[in-house]
C-alpha cells in the first residue's frame, strides 16, 4: 500500500487564497497595501532563491513587497540602522531577515532589534516566548505550516504519540510545542538519541527535521503514519528531503513529498503572518 500525499501546493494555495481576501480588504479599507520588508544580505544562491519566491508571493496576494538586496560587505551597524527605520516605516508590517547571514554578522545581536510587531518569521524571544504560554502571537512559519498540513489530512492530532526529530529553534522545538498545544504526546529526538527506531516505531505522526538527507527510511516507520519532511537537499541534480520517499511511502498512511510539501506552506504561514500583524498595527 502506498502513502497518501500531502500537497503543500494545494493547502498553500487555500491559506494563500484566504489571506488575499483579507488583504484586498485591508486595501479597500486603509489605502494601502499591507507591507513586508525582505531583507537578504550577500549572495548565497538559495537564499536569493527563497527571498525571490516570497517576494512574488506578495505581490500575487495584494502584499507590498519591499526588497533589501545588500552587498556581503554590509556591517551589523548598518543592518541594525535599517531595521530601525523599517520599525518606523508605517507602510511596512513586517519585517524578515533571510537567514543564514555573511558569517561577520551575529543574528543575536541583529534580530533582536526588528520590532516584536513586525517579527515576521515569529523567530523573536518574545513571539517564540508567546508560543511556549499558549499565548496567540506571530508563530515560526514553517512549524504552523506543518500543522495546517495535519489539519488537511483530517486525522486526529489529539492524543496522537508525535516524534519530532531535530531540536532548532527554527522548526524543532516550536513544531513540538504546537503539537503538545494540540493535545498530541509529544517525544523530541536529536543527534543524541540512542535508539531511535524505538521512537520512531511509536509515532503516529513522525516529523523529520534533522537537515541531513535520508535519516528515516520506511523500516523505522510504524504502518499508517503521517511523516512531514520538512529536509531538503540535493542530490543528482534532484531535489530530496530528510525521509528516504520510496521506501516510506509504502508504510506511512500519509507523507509529504520534498519538493512540494513543507515548503509552500512556510511561505503561505509567512503570509498569514502579515496579515496578522497588520490586522492587530491597523
Ligand atoms: N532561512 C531558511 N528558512 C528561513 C525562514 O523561514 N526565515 C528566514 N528569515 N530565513 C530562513
Amino acid at each position: 500500500m502506498s502513502a497518501q500525499l500531502l500537497d503543500g501546493r494545494k493547502v498553500a494555495a487555500e491559506v494563500k487564497a484566504q489571506v488575499k481576501k483579507e488583504a484586498e480588504a485591508f486595501y479597500a479599507r486603509n489605502g494601502r497595501k499591507m507591507g513586508l520588508a525582505v531583507i537578504l544580505v550577500g549572495d548565497n544562491f538559495a537564499s536569493g532563491v527563497y527571498v525571490n519566491n516570497k517576494i512574488a508571493a506578495c505581490n500575487e496576494n495584494c502584499i507590498k513587497s519591499f526588497s533589501y538586496k545588500l552587498p556581503e560587505s554590509t556591517t551589523e551597524e548598518e543592518l541594525i540602522e535599517l531595521i530601525h527605520k523599517l520599525n518606523a516605516n508605517t507602510m511596512v508590517d513586517g519585517i524578515l531577515v533571510q537567514l543564514p547571514l555573511p558569517p561577520h554578522i551575529r543574528p543575536s545581536v541583529v534580530l533582536p532589534h526588528i520590532s516584536v510587531d513586525k517579527d515576521a518569521d515569529g523567530f523573536l524571544a518574545e513571539n517564540a516566548g508567546n508560543l511556549m504560554l499558549g499565548i496567540p502571537s506571530l508563530n515560526a512559519c514553517t512549524p504552523a505550516g506543518i500543522i495546517e498540513l495535519l489539519h488537511s489530512t483530517g486525522r486526529k492530532i489529539d492524543g496522537a504519540n508525535a516524534v519530532v526529530i531535530g531540536r532548532s529553534n527554527i522548526v524543532g522545538k516550536p513544531i513540538a510545542l504546537m503539537l503538545l498545544q494540540n493535545n498530541a504526546t509529544v517525544t523530541i529526538c536529536h543527534s543524541h538519541t540512542e535508539n531511535l527506531t524505538d521512537f520512531t516505531h511509536n509515532a503516529d505522526i513522525l516529523v523529520v527535521a534533522v537537515g541531513k538527507k535520508h535519516v528515516v527510511n520506511g523500516d523505522m516507520i510504524k504502518k499508517g503514519a503521517i511523516v512531514i519532511d520538512v529536509g531538503m537537499h540535493r542530490e543528482d541534480g534532484k531535489l530530496c528531503g530528510d525521509v528516504d520517499f520510496e521506501s516510506a511511502r509504502e508504510v506511512a498512511g500519509y507523507i509529504t513529498p520534498v519538493p512540494g510539501g513543507v515548503g509552500p506552506m512556510t511561505i503561505a504561514m509567512l503570509l498569514k503572518n502579515i496579515v496578522k500583524a497588520a490586522l492587530r498595527l491597523e
